[in-house]
């Protein structure tokens, strides 16, 4: 198995992206491919740049047994040569994306996160910033979702 790199995207990257990147962390190792994978997570906001992932993610996450250390950082063209996938959340991030590419090779880089969902039908994983408890529940079981979906992908091509 070769090595492939994963980079997670959201806007802010203290909500759903490190939640995503710990997610798929998790089953990563579950499966024994620690050595295969290099994975991280960025915002394509600076704004809360350095800072640990949202409490509130952090509290929905610590009741599945999922830990976030995770410190936000903007995406930086550099990502683009670095990683062999680059996954937004929803249509914004992924606009953003495309925005920020600057070949054709980069642009075929940018994946959608929930085109790995197997059990629910969404497009995308929804900003959960502004609303309740029930937008943080509802992006880990998308998330769980999605990264069993691309952890299995990447294992058919393996
Ligand atoms: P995230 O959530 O993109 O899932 O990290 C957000 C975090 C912060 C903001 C928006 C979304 N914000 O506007 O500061």
């Amino acid at each position: 198995m070769e090595l492939t790199t994963v980079l997670f995207v959201c806007l802010g990257n203290i909500c759903r992206s490190p939640m995503a990147e710990v997610i798929f962390g998790k089953i990563v190792e579950r499966e024994n491919a620690l050595l295969h994978f290099e994975i991280d997570s960025a915002g394509l906001l600076s704004y809360h740049e350095g800072e640990l992932p949202d409490s509130r993610m952090r509290f929905h996450a610590s009741k599945r047994a999922y830990h976030l250390v995770h410190r936000s950082r903007p995406v930086k063209m550099s990502d683009f040569d670095r990683f062999d996938m680059i996954v937004g959340m929803d249509d914004d991030n992924i606009a953003g994306l495309k925005k920020m590419a600057s070949t054709k090779e980069h642009e075929q880089k940018i994946y959608r996160m929930t085109d790995f969902c197997r059990i629910h039908q969404a497009t995308s994983v929804p900003d959960p910033y502004y609303g309740g408890d029930n937008g943080f529940e509802n992006v880990i079981d998308l998330l769980e979702d999605a990264c069993e979906g691309l952890f299995m992908a990447l294992k058919a091509k393996k």
